[in-house]
């Protein structure tokens, strides 16, 4: 059910426009308050006397409507809704919003909300091909927008079949139910989540790094604050963005991330995804360490970085109550894993096996080894994953007492 709920509908340009008739009556059969904003393009396959009717409210259409503004500005119709979706998104909104252009009403109300957004692509299979719109699509899944479809199927087009197809009504409202079952779940919970990989200093210019991408983690943090978690995500230097609703604190050494940690204690869970460097430069030069042929190649002295994982399940007042660890390992993965959830002490590892590119991949094959035994998750997007361990989360905690907020 959706009693209560507040939805805000973007209807973008596309010829799937007509669906939303239907979506917004399902929608509002299960309690769902709808409103809706319409573009420009949007209004060329829907008019706005139909979405007035089935709604039952007015019509968002125009920025600069000085009787829209003052009745409700677009700030406030941004952050008013439970939940923004965009139905029919198309190529062309979906890349306004990755470039954060605001030229319309649906595109600021996108660039004002702080609530989240699901979205529901709908083109031409080519279109949704087209090297910029997987770009767009991936930029905005890691920003946390929610992707329901598209399906494939026969297109507008006379005689064209490919990707692009706008998921059905039904099946969107089932996203958007699924949606608010979840959201709450981690209501009151608090999460720790480490992401990307470390840099080990050299000296001022060098450093020690490796090639985590943070896309897993940040995916997870992103998913654990959709359910309602407290999020902290420490993360090392990456090229992502800040997952919506996630506290973020920017680390660059091991060190700097262990305490980073330790100062968003106490949290309910920890999950541990970063790519920690083992070692660090035992003294980081001063100064640039200068090419002199006369004295050879310097030597680096490393010493071992302290083990967040290990330092945080330790068996201690402060210990989240479930800390997961993640092992990125090349052949016997779950071997591996089972030994490394035994010898660092936390509850549940998921092991991965990396010698096949997962390094900045979209998709993951894992394993999640807990004490109850193995699960062989089948391969899956990266977000997929976050949301799934997430959910996994939630059923864990179910019962165990909140930590205390400090
Ligand atoms: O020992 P290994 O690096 O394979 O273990 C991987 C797991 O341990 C990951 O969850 C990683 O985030 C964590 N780890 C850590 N601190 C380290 C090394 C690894 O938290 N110094």
């Amino acid at each position: 059910m959706l009693e209560g709920k507040k939805l805000l509908l973007v209807i973008s340009g596309g010829i799937a426009a007509y669906k939303c008739l239907e979506l917004i009556r399902r929608l509002r059969e299960r309690g769902a308050d709808v409103r809706c904003v319409l573009t420009g393009a949007g209004e060329r396959f829907v008019t706005p006397l139909s979405v007035a009717t089935v709604t039952g409210q007015r019509v968002f259409r125009d920025l600069f409507s000085p009787t829209d503004e003052n009745e409700i500005g677009h700030i406030e119709l941004a952050r008013e809704a439970d939940l923004v979706l965009v139905a029919p998104a198309t190529a062309n909104i979906l890349a306004k919003m990755t470039a954060g252009i605001a030229d319309d009403l649906a595109t600021a109300v996108l660039l004002a909300t702080d609530k989240p957004v699901m979205a529901a692509p709908a083109m031409n299979g080519r279109m949704w091909e087209h090297p910029a719109t997987r770009a767009n699509v991936a930029r905005l899944a890691e920003r946390g927008v929610q992707f329901v479809g598209p399906e494939e199927g026969e297109m507008a087009e006379a005689g064209e079949w490919g990707p692009g197809r706008m998921t059905e009504p039904a099946d969107i409202l089932t996203a958007v139910e699924t949606f608010f079952a979840g959201a709450g779940r981690l209501q009151g919970r608090r999460a720790i989540v480490t992401s990307g990989p470390t840099y080990e200093a050299i000296d001022p210019v060098r450093y020690i790094a490796n090639r985590s991408s943070g896309k897993q983690g940040h995916a997870i943090a992103g998913a654990l604050a959709r359910l309602g978690a407290e999020t902290t995500l420490v993360s090392g230097p990456t090229r992502l963005p800040d997952p919506l609703g996630v506290r973020v604190i920017n680390v660059e050494a091991a060190r700097d991330m262990l305490a980073a940690c330790k100062g968003a204690l106490p949290a309910d869970v920890a999950v541990l995804v970063a790519a920690v460097a083992d070692w660090r430069v035992a003294e980081p030069a001063k100064r640039k360490i200068k090419k002199d042929s006369t004295k050879g190649a310097p030597v680096l002295k490393l010493v071992e970085n302290p083990d967040i994982l290990a330092k945080l399940s330790a068996d201690n007042a402060g210990r989240p109550a479930l800390v997961v660890g993640f092992a990125a390992e090349t052949g016997s993965v779950v071997e591996k894993a089972k030994r490394k959830r035994l010898t660092k002490g936390c509850d549940w590892i998921v092991a991965n096996d990396v010698a096949s590119g997962t390094f900045g991949a979209e998709s993951n094959t894992v394993h999640l080894v807990t004490a109850e035994g193995v699960e062989d998750w089948p391969p899956m997007a990266k977000s997929t994953v976050a949301q799934r361990l997430a959910d996994r989360i939630a059923d864990a905690l179910e019962g165990v007492p909140a930590r205390p907020t400090p």
